[in-house]
């Protein structure tokens, strides 16, 4: 029963970072395949995932350690995807900084006492994500023991700007005035309170990879709302921040949405691998971004069409991606509730079939 002596060396304590398409392509190395995975892949489109969510609220689901980390696994078996992200949410962390985190079934997430002045943010705490957040870091130690040695795990939190524009805006917002008014009129306190949320989300990151978390992922989600230049003068230095304080070596995802006019000066904010949306073209991407990998970047829309139309997207984007080593496949921004859960697994099947020639 003796195993080759190179499979050994590959093992997880030889290379942690290597085992697996998902790894590799994280580390831009050929990895057979294009490995893929599905932003929100746990969620209310699964029929599992809503029987459960009608006996459970979302904030009790994402703090029983057992259940998150049985959704995350359940999720990605059924999907048959490359990696699996831990169930939990961006703004679990706005909640010990004091803003107070309300999921209402109509409008969303909603803070209680949202930050509108300069002494409101003032009165904001450091989130001590070390203590308060230890459910997760839980779900993450479960979720890494019951999933199978070849598929990774990913954590995440929210980058600067993204949790900022919640804490502001007192929720969801479609234009993120309230933000960049706030952005502009106190551009010192602006600097303080993306410091600490920064400085927060690396801690809230290192713990879920010190729980076993292979990889991580920044959310930005709404940067793409600001120019170029409010970007590099109010965020840019805060991004960098957050990713100077990762563990070195860890893989690191940067992804926003919207972010076409954004994607160089994201780079040079860090990660080591670069999140793309829907709305810019893969091939001219990688172009532009030079050698760094890449994931993405399918309309979540497509999912609602008909299979000749998923496949004959997905395989455009093979196809642009040009199988260079350093493409993940996953949407363009999350899973849509309606999906039928049968076209994400058909897609998943689509990427592990593609060969280029
Ligand atoms: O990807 C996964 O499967 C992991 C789980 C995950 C959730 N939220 C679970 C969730 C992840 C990675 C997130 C990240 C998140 N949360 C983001 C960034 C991702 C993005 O879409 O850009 C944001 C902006 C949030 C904040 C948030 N949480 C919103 C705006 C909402 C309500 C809107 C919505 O999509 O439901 C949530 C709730 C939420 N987070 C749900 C899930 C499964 C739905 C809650 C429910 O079951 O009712």
């Amino acid at each position: 029963m003796s195993r080759p002596s190179a499979a050994r060396a590959r093992g997880a304590h030889a290379e942690p970072w290597d085992a697996g398409p998902f790894l590799r392509a994280t580390r831009g190395k050929p990895a057979g395949t294009t490995p893929v995975w599905i932003m929100r892949q746990a969620g209310r489109y699964m029929p599992t995932y809503r029987r459960l969510r009608a006996k459970i609220p979302f904030k009790t689901l994402c703090r029983r350690p057992d259940l998150a980390a049985e959704v995350t696994v359940q999720a990605a078996a059924a999907l048959g995807v490359d990696a699996a992200i831990i169930f939990s949410d961006l703004l679990l962390i706005l909640e010990p900084m004091g803003a107070g985190l309300i999921y209402t079934t109509a409008g969303g997430p909603k803070l209680a006492r949202p930050v509108r002045t300069a002494r409101d943010a003032g009165r904001l705490r450091s989130a001590r994500a070390r203590e308060t957040l230890d459910f997760v870091y839980e779900a993450v130690r479960l979720a890494r023991r019951a999933l199978p040695r070849n598929i990774p795990l990913i954590g995440f939190a929210g980058a600067p700007f993204t949790l900022a524009s919640y804490l502001i805006e007192g929720g969801g917002s479609r234009d993120h005035l309230a933000t960049k008014s706030f952005m502009h009129a106190h551009p010192a306190v602006w600097n303080r309170l993306l410091e600490r949320l920064a400085r927060d989300a690396a801690e809230h990151l290192t713990g879920q990879i010190d729980a076993g978390a292979q990889a991580v992922q920044v959310f930005d989600s709404w940067v793409g709302s600001l120019s170029p230049a409010d970007y590099r003068e109010h965020v840019l230095p805060h991004v960098r921040t957050l990713f100077a304080l990762l563990p070195a070596g860890a893989p690191a995802i940067h992804f926003g949405t919207g972010t076409a006019g954004l994607l160089e000066l994201m780079r040079q904010g860090g990660g080591t691998v670069m999140g793309l949306d829907h709305r810019v073209e893969i091939g001219a991407a990688r172009r532009r971004l030079g050698a760094i990998p890449v994931m993405g970047n399918l309309d979540p829309a497509t999912l609602l069409a008909d299979r000749a139309v998923i496949r004959r997207r997905a395989r455009e984007i093979l196809k642009r991606a040009q199988m260079i080593p350093g493409h993940i496949f996953n949407l363009g921004h999350g899973v849509l509730p309606a999906t039928p859960v049968d076209h994400v697994k058909f897609l998943v099947d689509i990427v592990h079939e593609y060969r280029s020639h």
